[in-house]
Parts: structure tokens; C-alpha cells; sequence
């Protein structure tokens, strides 16, 4: 089935999670009478992709095979003609791909250079899951800015953490395997300075048996109150930190931090905050595509009210706190009327262990 195949090069592309940023994961496999003659993942930013390595090193009868890929070949003009070549010298029949590559300043169309060299080619299988195993790209290659993902944990009764602060753990351990898979995806990790305090989180990504890429972690602290015991101040060649401070960040503090080896960045503030679309522009110009960020109230609370914010994760655990005054997942100053609500889109849910996990889009 076009469908099973389809499949396996999107488990195949996932292999480059963490690793290729900001390109697109991708996958190929060559398919003959129901054999799969060869299969390759593109696993590091600006090495040769799935499809390149599947083509150059595939062996025996090829001709009348059928090629899948995830998305479209997305690289250098140069590599998408020797995709093409080779395509054509193999006697390759066909070319089923699950979505086009959406960059808007590609040149190419390879639907269209295949039709010239009379070779069929299809695209569209499963191109949901495909749509969405690469939304981050799709976004940034457009706007070269992050795609933003928040996710929170809460209680059954709406809380994020106890009337003392203490949210370890909310989710079940399933669950937290799940934020590290997020984590090992993204380019960031965002949290504000409270959680740092709260928590003392490391931010890092934990996947057992996996090879591991860690996400810069970027903290928002106006004036750089941290501790300097902070896990997310010890930095080193495998995880780095970037503080988001205010231009008003006191030059003693500014001093403390950079002794630690972090970036720091200083932001305009205004109306005594920083604008998250000023700290996305700032990401954007790093070349980060994608932030997750994981709290804690008051941060989210800014960032919805700035507007920025692509896709929800919320894990409900079967768990009751209480408390009027235990923090509860979006801060902020909140809507008046029901009518005004943010409604998520695309709406799913699925169960992790004990919890239920609530996927959606803002649009
Ligand atoms: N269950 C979960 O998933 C989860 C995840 C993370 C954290 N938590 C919990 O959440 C609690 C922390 O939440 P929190 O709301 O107290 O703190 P927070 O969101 O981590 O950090 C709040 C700090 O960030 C500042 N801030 C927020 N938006 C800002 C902006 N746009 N510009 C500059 N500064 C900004 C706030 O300033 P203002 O004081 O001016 O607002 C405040 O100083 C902890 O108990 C932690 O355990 C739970």
C-alpha cells in the first residue's frame, strides 16, 4: 500500500529530529514489486538527503521502481538536478511525495522537471502527517521567524502548580517522555525567570538510547535576577543559554551572567515588558525556527496576548490540588466575555499513561 510506505518515511524521516534545523526532516525509500530496495533519512543540517542517499547507493535492478519521499527535495538547485539525473538514469518509474516543499523561494518545480523527463509522480499521500511532521519549516521558510509551540501541565481542577508553587510532577512519567521528544524537535526551550527560581529546571532533553540534541534555552528575566547556582546558567559545548533581558538589565547583573558563559540579549521594553514579537524577531534572526515554550503562567499569559503562539499541547493529569490561589496555566489579564475566547483549531487528543494530552492550532 502507497499508504504503508508513506509510513515508513516518515519514521524514517524523524531520525533526523534535533539535527537539521531549520531544513525540513525528510525521508526516501525505492520500492520494487513490493521490495523495499533501498532506504536513507537526511541526518544533519546541510549533508546530503534522504533521497540523494538512497539514489547513489542503491544496487541491482532498479528500473520500474517507484520512489517515496516525505516532501519534495528541498535543497541547492545543484542537488535537486542530480536527484533528477539519477531518477532518470535508474529507470525510476515513479515518484510518490506526501507534501511540496512550500519554500517560496525555490526555483525548481520538481513535479514539473519530472513530467519533462516522462516520469509519473504524485503528490499528496498522507500529506496531513506530512503537513504536519514539517510545519515548523513551513512556517519559518515563510517568515523566518519561530514556530511556536506551548505546552503546560495541569491538574484535573485547572492548576499549574500547588498554592506553594510545586508542580513536580504533574504529569505522569509517560508524559514527560513526551516534553523531551518536543525538546529534541525544537531549535528553543523558553520558560520565564519564576519557573527558574520555582524549579530550577536543566531544559534539557533526556530520550534514553537516543541520540540527543539539546534546544537553546532561552530565559526571560527583565533584569537578571537568578541565582547563580541556576542549572540553566552552566553552559558547555552540548547546551547553551541565552538570557532575554530588558535595555535596562543592571550592569552588575549583566556582568554575573556573562561570567557564567551565556548569551545575553537586551530588548526594548515597553510598557515595562518585552514584546514577544520583538523576541521572535530576535530568534528569527538566529536562525532558531521553532520555540517551545514551557511556562510558567505569566509568560503565557504574555505570550498569547502578543499573538504568537502556533500550536497548544496541554497535559491533564487525574490529579486535584485545590487552592484559590494555586497559579492556573495562562495568566495575563484575560478577556472579559466568553465569546471573546481564544478557540483552538484542528483539535485531537490522545491519552499518555494517565493523562490526556489536547493538541490544537490557533488557526
Ligand atoms: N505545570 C507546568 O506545566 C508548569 C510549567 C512551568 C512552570 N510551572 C510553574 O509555574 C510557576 C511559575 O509561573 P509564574 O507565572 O510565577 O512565573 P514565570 O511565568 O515562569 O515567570 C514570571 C516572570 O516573568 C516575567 N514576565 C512575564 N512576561 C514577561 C514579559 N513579556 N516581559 C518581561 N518579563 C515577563 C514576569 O514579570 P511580571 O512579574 O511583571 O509579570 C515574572 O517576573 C512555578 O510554580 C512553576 O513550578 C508549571
Amino acid at each position: 500500500m502507497n499508504t504503508d510506505y508513506m509510513k515508513r518515511v516518515i519514521e524514517l524521516a524523524n531520525r533526523g529530529s534535533g539535527f537539521v534545523n531549520p531544513d525540513p526532516l525528510s525521508g526516501a525509500i525505492l520500492v520494487k514489486d513490493g521490495q523495499i530496495l533501498g532506504e536513507g533519512y537526511y541526518e544533519a543540517y546541510g549533508t546530503d538527503t534522504a533521497e540523494l542517499k538512497v539514489l547513489r547507493k542503491v544496487q541491482g535492478d532498479i528500473a520500474g521502481s517507484e520512489l517515496y519521499l516525505n516532501i519534495e527535495p528541498f535543497q541547492s538547485e545543484q542537488r535537486i538536478w542530480e536527484c533528477l539525473n539519477l531518477i532518470k538514469e535508474l529507470g525510476i518509474v515513479k515518484v510518490l511525495i506526501g507534501m511540496r516543499d512550500p519554500n517560496p523561494e525555490k526555483k525548481i518545480v520538481f513535479q514539473s522537471e519530472l513530467a519533462k523527463l516522462q516520469i509519473d509522480c504524485e503528490i499528496g499521500i498522507l500529506s496531513e502527517e506530512c503537513e504536519e511532521q514539517n510545519e515548523i519549516y513551513s512556517y519559518y521558510c515563510k517568515h523566518k521567524e519561530p514556530f511556536v509551540i506551548v505546552k503546560w501541565a495541569m491538574t484535573l481542577d485547572g492548576k499549574l502548580a500547588t498554592r506553594t508553587g510545586d508542580s513536580k510532577w504533574i504529569s505522569s512519567e509517560d508524559s514527560l517522555r513526551f516534553v523531551h521528544i518536543l525538546r529534541q524537535r525544537v531549535a528553543a526551550i523558553l520558560v520565564g525567570e519564576n519557573t527558574v527560581r520555582q524549579d530550577n529546571p536543566l531544559l534539557t532533553t533526556r530520550l534514553e538510547g537516543m541520540k540527543i540534541s539539546n534546544p537553546l534555552r532561552v530565559i526571560v528575566s527583565k533584569y537578571g535576577n537568578l541565582s547563580d547556582d541556576a542549572q540553566i546558567l552552566k553552559v558547555d559545548a552540548s547546551v547553551q543559554t541565552l538570557i532575554v533581558a530588558s535595555e535596562f538589565l543592571p550592569k552588575d547583573r549583566e556582568a554575573a551572567l556573562l561570567e557564567h558563559g551565556v548569551q545575553i540579549a537586551k530588548l526594548k521594553e515597553r510598557e515595562g515588558r518585552i514584546d514577544f514579537r520583538d523576541i521572535m524577531k530576535l530568534l528569527g534572526s538566529m536562525g532558531i525556527d521553532s520555540l517551545y515554550i514551557e511556562g510558567g503562567s505569566s509568560i503565557l499569559g504574555s505570550v498569547f496576548e502578543s499573538g504568537c503562539v502556533h500550536k497548544v499541547y496541554t497535559a491533564i493529569a487525574p490529579k486535584i490540588i485545590g487552592g484559590r490561589t494555586a497559579t492556573t496555566p495562562v495568566g495575563g489579564t484575560g478577556i472579559e466575555r466568553m465569546r471573546d475566547a481564544i478557540v483552538l483549531k484542528r483539535v485531537s487528543h490522545e491519552i499518555i499513561g494517565s493523562d490526556v494530552i489536547i493538541k490544537g492550532y490557533m488557526d
